[in-house]
């Protein structure tokens, strides 16, 4: 099963090969923001890939085009309803969904 560390809060949680980061956040109650509801039409679920960038699907071109627009973005960017978790990856939440 692969294995996705979120960060700041360094916890680490099994999930099905498949999945997406958002889905899995959600299934562990990770607080990682989705205002459109994963539909890539927002940018909250913005992560940044740590380690494991490969075992992530390629990033299609309505995400790249989405996160062009987010703040803070780098190239290790991803929107986390839109990327699948194929093997074991460290992703770093921008914006906690405490309180929203
Ligand atoms: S939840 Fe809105 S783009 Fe991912």
């Amino acid at each position: 099963m692969p294995k996705i560390t979120f960060m700041p809060m360094n916890q680490t949680v099994d999930v099905k090969e498949g999945e997406t980061l958002l889905e899995a956040a959600e299934n562990f109650n990770i607080p990682l923001q989705h205002a459109c509801g994963g539909f890539c039409a927002c940018t909250t679920c913005h992560v940044i890939v740590k380690e494991g960038e490969k075992n992530l699907s390629p990033a299609e071109e309505d995400e790249e085009e989405r996160l062009d627009r987010a703040t803070g973005v780098t190239l290790k960017s991803r929107l986390g309803c839109q990327a699948k978790v194929t093997g074991d990856v460290v992703v770093e939440i921008q914006h906690e969904g405490f309180g929203h």
